[in-house]
Order: structure tokens, then C-alpha cells, then sequence
């Protein structure tokens, strides 16, 4: 039997901020489109999940693996799971690393560390390979009001390369449903990532 191929893997990263569905649909979304997805979830980020969601999931990688696979209706091996300090997963290398990364959503003191290159866990180490690698970098922020430092934070970013897209759906699509708002945020990621996908229709359809 051969080796089972995916589309290119993309990573994506769960963190504190509120609106963990918008990361479980990425994911979902992803593993749809047939991609490979590397993913990171924060202690904060599990906090948020068991409070905003029913998703039960396990902290330790390689259970939380099974957890989405089977949530997300993934085939073997296309969602793999780093921890927090996995030094030696690919995402911690500019070797190794997939051409895009998302932090969805993206806590605000997450926003910060990758602001400022402080790569004391593999989702702020991951995000810094991602920039000094000039690859594809997408943060979710959500957060209200914004401080100067959230903002300027931001604009060093952006002016890095990174795409800020906040987590704020619009409602010209008459969203029905708490999904329609989510899918609204993930069909923007989706788009950045140039990826095929039917979530709404685009402007002018
Ligand atoms: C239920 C809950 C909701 C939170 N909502 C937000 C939020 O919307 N935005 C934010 O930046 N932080 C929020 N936080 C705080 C972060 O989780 C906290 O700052 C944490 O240190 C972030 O760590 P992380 O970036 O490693 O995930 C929330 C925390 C909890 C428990």
C-alpha cells in the first residue's frame, strides 16, 4: 500500500482568545479541501474550548490527534498535534516548516510574543520561523476595545508581512446562525489561504 498524500500541510494554532470555533472550523474546513493540518493548541485554548464549546478534547498530542480526526472525519495521518515545548517538531524549523501558518484565534498576549519574537512556545516559535522565513503568516486577533499596544502590535506585523484578519464577521449575508458567522470568518482565512471552498458565496455571485 502507498503512502497516503495530502494537499500541502497547513499549521494552524488555537489560542486563548475567545472564539475557539473559528479555529475547529478552520481545522474541519482544512481537512475537507484534503489538506494536511499541523496543529497547536495553548493550555489557555483548552480553557476556552471546554467553556465555549461541547468538543471534549484531550491536552496530551497524540490523543488530541484522534480527537479532531475523528470530530473532523480526517483520514489517518492528516492531522498531527505538537505540544507546547515539542522542540523538535518540523514547525519549529525553517526546514521543516509549511509555507502557511494561522493563529486562529489569536489571544492578544499571542499577538504580543510573535510581535516581539519571544518564541517561548512552539506556537510563538512556529509564527517566528514563519516570518524570518517570509512565509504565509495569518492571525485571527479577537479582542474589543483595542490598547495601543494591540494595535500597535498589529501594524508591526502587518508591516512584517503577516495578515491581521480580525475576527469580526460581517452581517451583509444575513447570517441565520451562529455558524454562518463563523464560516464568515473562515471562508476570509480560506481565501487568504487560497483555498477552494463553497462556505459563502463570493462578492458579486
Ligand atoms: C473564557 C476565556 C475567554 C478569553 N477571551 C479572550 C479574548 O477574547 N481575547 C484575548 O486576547 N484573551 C482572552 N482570554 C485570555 C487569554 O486566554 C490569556 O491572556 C492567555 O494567557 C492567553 O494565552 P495563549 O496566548 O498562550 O493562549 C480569555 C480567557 C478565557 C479563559
Amino acid at each position: 500500500m502507498g503512502e497516503t498524500v495530502f494537499q500541502p500541510p497547513v499549521t494552524v494554532a488555537i489560542t486563548g482568545a475567545s472564539g475557539a470555533q473559528y479555529g475547529l472550523r478552520l481545522i474541519e474546513a482544512l481537512v475537507a479541501a484534503d489538506h494536511a493540518v499541523w496543529v497547536m493548541i495553548s493550555k489557555a485554548a483548552h480553557l476556552v474550548i471546554d467553556t465555549e464549546t461541547d468538543a471534549a478534547l484531550p491536552a496530551r498530542p497524540e490523543r488530541l490527534a484522534v480527537a479532531l480526526a475523528e470530530r473532523c472525519g480526517a483520514r489517518a495521518g492528516q492531522i498531527r498535534c505538537f505540544g507546547r515545548e515539542d522542540w523538535m517538531a518540523p514547525v519549529a524549523s525553517g526546514s521543516g516548516a509549511p509555507s502557511s501558518m494561522v493563529i486562529c484565534p489569536c489571544s492578544t498576549g499571542t499577538l504580543s510574543a510573535v510581535a516581539t519574537g519571544a518564541s517561548n512556545n512552539l506556537i510563538e516559535r512556529a509564527a517566528d520561523v514563519a516570518l524570518k522565513e517570509r512565509r504565509q503568516l495569518i492571525l485571527v486577533p479577537r479582542e474589543t476595545p483595542l490598547s495601543a499596544i494591540h494595535l500597535e502590535h498589529m501594524l508591526a506585523l502587518t508591516r512584517m508581512g503577516a495578515v491581521i484578519l480580525p475576527a469580526a464577521p460581517g452581517f451583509y449575508h444575513r447570517p441565520a446562525t451562529v455558524n454562518d458567522l463563523i464560516d464568515f470568518i473562515v471562508a476570509r482565512i480560506l481565501n487568504q489561504l487560497t483555498i477552494e471552498h463553497r462556505l459563502l458565496p463570493r462578492w458579486g455571485e
